[in-house]
């Protein structure tokens, strides 16, 4: 293939996550519901002359071999059998999903990149190597193959597809915080509170440490989100809203520098989407 592949990396937010237990490889047994939204990454595959290169005007995102990108890429050689180092493509990376913010960002960047490069190099993969691949790079990875509504369990990399939700608004607000997954789940760790009112056990033990996130959601609920949470392990708080008017008028209220209004996608637009 020569010249340009352009993909769409949508970010998820999370409508239900269940901290389980935890498991002897260190994470945590979880069951979750995802939900995409319309909020993307635009990546950028150019095949060039010369080294592989990740750009992108965020001087905050890593462009280099920790950036799952370049895991995906050298995951698909591996797919392919090929040895030697990475050259001759440059992926731009245009970067609207916010970094640390529970949107799935990396991972969902991670499984366009896969799907890039498996057409890039003409790599035939199975869809079950594929989600295995994916699952390697990241617990979240193997749902953005997926998208629209899908139940996760296990590492939440063990997906199943459901019914899509109603199309809906969300509005999301991104704290000027980021929190670490990692932090995260060692907050829970070393105190498992939950709090049987939120649909997200991660949420408290955030908002112990950044009682701003409980302040967003009350905010939302009084605005009239029929579901309001933290997405993932955050910072990103999220309102669901069936009017976009009523999406509107909230995200007007809250009037935080990064804060998005943005239609849920069902599982069949991410795959119609993606390559728009
Ligand atoms: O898989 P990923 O690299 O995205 O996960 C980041 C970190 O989040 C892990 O290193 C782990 O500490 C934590 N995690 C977890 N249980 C999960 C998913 C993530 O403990 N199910």
């Amino acid at each position: 293939m020569r010249g340009s592949l352009r993909a769409r990396a949508f970010a998820k937010i999370n409508l239900e996550l269940r901290v389980l237990g935890t498991r002897p490889d260190g994470y945590h047994e979880l069951r979750t519901t995802f939900q995409s939204i319309a909020l993307a990454d635009t990546l950028t595959f150019t095949k060039t002359g010369g080294p592989f290169r990740i750009e992108c005007d965020d001087p905050a995102f890593p462009t280099g071999r920790t950036n799952l990108i370049w895991k995906a890429a050298e995951s698909v050689r591996r797919l392919a059998g090929t040895r030697g180092r990475l050259s001759d493509v440059t992926v731009r990376v245009e970067k609207n999903i916010p970094m640390q913010a529970g949107l799935g960002g990396g991972s969902s960047n991670a499984a366009a990149a896969l799907r890039a490069f498996c057409r890039l190099w003409g790599v035939k993969a199975s869809p079950a190597m594929l989600q295995a691949a994916a699952a390697e790079l990241g617990a979240d990875v193997p749902y953005f193959l997926c998208g629209g509504t899908a139940l996760g369990l296990n590492r939440g990399d063990v997906l199943f597809p459901l019914d899509d939700i109603d199309p809906s608004w969300a509005v999301v607000v991104v704290p000027e915080f980021g929190v670490s997954t990692r932090q995260a789940f060692a907050w829970w760790d070393s105190s498992p509170r939950r709090n049987p009112r939120a649909s997200n056990d991660l949420q408290s033990v955030v908002a112990r440490h950044h009682p701003v996130v409980s302040r967003l959601v009350r905010t939302l609920n009084k605005e009239g989100a029929f579901l309001a949470s933290l997405s993932g392990s955050g910072s990103a708080v999220f309102g669901l809203f069936s009017r976009r008017s009523d999406a509107q008028a909230a995200a007007r209220t809250l009037a935080g520098p990064r804060t998005f209004v943005t239609p849920t996608l069902t599982r069949r637009a991410c795959r119609l989407l993606a390559a728009k």
